[in-house]
């Protein structure tokens, strides 16, 4: 069993965290993942605060085991969900796309476990001086908003700026993943992607097809030039955003309103915005989520083995 100081932060049996994925992320993929025994968490992103507060509620009714909430601050209603988990209590908190450390305090004051995700070295050790349990950090080759840094350059770098383990996201599928993780200073992995091609995600058919149809090349970035990037499987939605975006701005902005949701609900393959990661290109089956969790664990527990076998007399 592999277990790190990320197994007793968040109380888990596996240092896997499910990715908080606007639309995707629900109390029923999130309590799955859970009582596998990694960390499910439920996207809150735009939720309204009492559909947010319903869905806690829910969670809860679903597993009995640490879950968590993630929070996005670009999110309109940001302060209100704060206030809600607050309310409601969670056991962990992921707070993504900005910088979290004001709201760091008031969570740990309530015994709310945080870990903010982080795109760079330096926010890491912004976030751990703020009080942050842990740090999810997220390379450029993942599924949904993205920086501009590789997981592979971006995980030993974080790990070498902070105390606290350094969770990896982005990229990670499988058992090589996670065993490559580790070896980059990880203590733990964070999978999106991963989990929407799972039996217990509530996403349209369509959009777990178009994953497991996708090659290493079709998850393509949209948005760069608004400032926003986001990884998305290609499709004539992603063509028309790209176009937009350069000639013209405003339109681009006013098409991409409700277009994962659209893709999430109606599974539709041309109006959508299918947001995945380059390891769409690694997944081939839709599978239950304890298989996956039990899959990549044990997977690397044997890669492991043989790594030892080929190599550990030399070293
Ligand atoms: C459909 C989708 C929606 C996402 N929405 C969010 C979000 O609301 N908040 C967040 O912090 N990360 C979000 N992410 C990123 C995931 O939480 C996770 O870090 C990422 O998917 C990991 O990379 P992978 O896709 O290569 O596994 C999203 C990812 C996907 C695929």
């Amino acid at each position: 069993m592999i277990r790190t100081r990320v197994n007793e932060i968040l109380g888990v049996d596996y240092p896997i965290i499910q990715g908080g994925m606007a639309w995707v992320a629900t109390p029923k993929l999130a309590a799955a993942v859970s009582n596998a025994g990694g960390l499910g968490v439920v996207g809150a992103a735009a939720m309204a605060p009492d559909r947010l507060r319903e869905a806690i509620r829910e969670t809860k009714k679903l597993t009995d085991k640490p879950f968590g909430v993630n929070l996005i601050m670009i999110s309109p209603y940001f302060q209100q969900q704060l206030g809600v988990v607050l309310e409601e209590w969670v056991p962990v908190i992921t707070l993504g796309a900005g910088n979290p450390t004001p709201y760091i305090p008031k969570l740990k004051e309530q015994g709310i476990r945080v870990a903010p995700v982080v795109s760079s070295d330096s926010l890491a050790r912004m976030v751990e001086r703020a009080g942050a349990d842990l740090v999810i950090t997220e390379g450029m080759e993942c599924g949904g908003h993205i920086g501009d840094v590789t997981t592979m350059v971006l995980v030993p770098k974080v790990v070498d700026s902070v105390s606290v383990p350094v969770v990896a996201a982005g990229g990670i599928a499988d058992g090589r993943g996670f065993l490559a993780a580790l070896a980059l200073g990880a203590e733990g992995i964070q999978m999106g992607t991963r989990f929407v091609a799972s039996v217990e995600c509530e996403a349209h058919e369509n959009y777990k097809k178009m994953i497991l149809k996708a090659s290493i090349r079709d998850a393509v970035v949209t948005g760069a030039k608004l400032g926003h990037p986001a990884r998305v499987i290609k499709n004539v939605f992603a063509k028309q955003v790209q176009k937009l975006e350069v000639e013209d701005p405003m339109k681009a902005e006013e098409i991409l309103v409700g277009s994962l949701r659209c893709a999430f609900l109606e599974g539709d393959t041309k109006n959508g915005s299918f947001m995945a990661g380059q390891v769409s290109g690694l997944i081939d089956e839709i599978k239950p989520v304890k298989e996956i969790i039990e899959g990549v664990v044990e997977e690397a527990r044997r890669l492991l083995v043989n790594l030892f076998a080929r190599f550990g007399g030399e070293v």
